[in-house]
């Protein structure tokens, strides 16, 4: 185990849970006294603060959803005047207005603890370079890498997303020992890499720390072969706080560790809200133990997991997240996710792992077409052979018929954040 953990990380089972009562009780009666359209949603349910007895009181309570968020914007959700925020920022959403976030100065600073607490569960330490692609502004990846980097004691090199080439320039000039970007990113710095003639797994860098995207196992082997690194999962969403909310551990791999001294999750049926116990796959919902300016309670991810026991700290573990349940695709009856298609596509040597998914329809019912490159050493004869093999991966594992399009090395479109998978061609 690493030095210098927090003494919560390996607290027992039963001081967490103290600490996750108490935090609890405070942000329930902090949110219900300041966020007027919660304290709404407690009354029409008929339920107090007082109410919050025990951990398990907390399903008593109502969700909160994206759209509770929407319908407040920019500012309805805020907890505290707006002279104690001192910093903003917005996922944006695919349709419509931006999700307003905002924090308090204590705010920023748990957030940068927690953090520095991922960056050091996946390696790094006081004194590494720390690369940051992850892009700056509204986005919380860059600023919330960045100040965690910075609170760790690391040095900073802030180069946000885009201009590749030079993303590249500086891994070589100032040889950073970490990189934090989206995996889909890293292959396009990758590929860059070698279009320079250089070989990626000979950088300095020593440890990925990716997120922001779902990325399966074969992602993981991909990447660490390739760019000669620890790939680590950093998990986190605007709402609840940005990265950091859970990280894997370098000496388990096994999945993100929640840091539930801030973050308290639950997993519940998509469709009846109940919650499901630990190790039932369902929809992730966080509940915000510490935060003042905006504390979120039940606030349902959409994406899908579940919770494991603890391994390398004591505090529960999250899947890989398999998908959220937006980016889910119905075909003939069957659920796919592109992190399934992404497996597959890894799964055939010669192509590359550059692919998009085209849904249209045809009459009554959706197909899919899988768009994806070939590897620059694979020449045109090989085509046919290789979306043969991904479509046979694609039925033998996934179940569903796909339509294959096997293209030239550079010709889908590349990420310099998240990478767009899923093109909706229905009307
Ligand atoms: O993506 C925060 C973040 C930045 C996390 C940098 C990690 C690194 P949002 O833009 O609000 O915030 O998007 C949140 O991205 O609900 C998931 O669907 C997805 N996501 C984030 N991390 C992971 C991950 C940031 N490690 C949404 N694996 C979340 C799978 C992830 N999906």
């Amino acid at each position: 185990m690493p030095e210098n953990l927090e003494p919560i990380e390996t607290a027992s089972i039963d001081e967490l849970r103290a600490l996750q009562l108490e935090r609890l009780q405070w942000s329930i009666a902090h949110t219900y006294d300041n966020v007027l359209p919660y304290r709404a949603k407690c009354e029409a349910l008929g339920v107090a603060p007082t109410d919050i007895r025990a951990l398990e009181d907390l399903s008593k309570f109502p969700f909160t959803t994206k759209d509770d968020l929407r319908q407040a914007y920019p500012f309805g959700m805020f907890a505290v005047p707006q002279s104690e925020v001192v910093r903003i920022h917005a996922s944006s959403g695919t349709t419509g207005k931006p999700t307003v976030v905002g924090y308090t100065r204590n705010d920023i600073d748990m957030w940068a603890t927690v953090v520095a607490r991922s960056i050091r569960a996946s390696g790094g330490g006081p004194g590494d370079k720390i690369h940051v692609a992850y892009g700056y502004g509204l986005f919380t990846g860059g600023l919330g890498a960045h100040y965690g980097a910075e609170k760790l004691g690391a040095m900073v090199i802030p180069m946000s997303g885009g201009q590749t080439p030079k993303q590249v320039q500086l891994i070589q000039d100032f040889e950073p020992d970490i990189i934090m970007v989206t995996p889909s990113y890293m292959l396009n710095i990758a590929d860059e890499f070698e279009r320079q003639g250089l070989d990626p797994a000979e950088s300095s860098l020593r440890v990925g720390i990716f997120g922001a995207e779902p990325w399966g196992d074969s992602m993981r082997r991909e990447l660490e072969e390739r760019c000669g690194l620890d790939a680590i999962d950093i998990y986190g969403l605007s709402e609840v706080v940005g990265p950091g909310v859970a990280n894997e551990c370098i000496e388990t791999k096994d999945g993100p560790v929640i840091w539930e001294d801030h973050f308290y999750p639950e997993i519940i049926n998509t469709e009846t809200g109940e919650v499901l116990p630990d190790g039932d796959i369902g929809e992730l919902v966080f509940t915000s133990l510490s935060k003042e300016a905006f504390p979120v309670i039940r606030y349902r991810t959409r994406d899908l997991t579940r919770l494991l026991p603890g391994t390398a700290r004591t505090m529960r573990r999250m899947d890989k997240i398999t998908g959220r349940s937006d980016d889910m695709l119905i075909i003939r009856g069957v659920n796919v996710f592109p992190t399934q298609i992404e497996e597959r596509v890894l799964a055939v040597s010669g192509l590359a792992p550059h692919y998009q998914i085209r849904v249209s329809r045809d009459g009554q019912l959706d197909v899919i077409t899988v768009q994806v490159e070939k590897t620059p050493g694979a020449t045109d004869a090989d085509d046919a052979m290789l979306a043969g093999e991904l479509k046979k991966g694609i039925k033998d594992y996934i179940g569903v018929s796909a339509g294959i399009e096997v293209c030239e090395p550079g010709a889908v479109a590349r990420s310099e954040g998240k990478a767009v998978r899923v093109i909706d061609e229905r009307d």
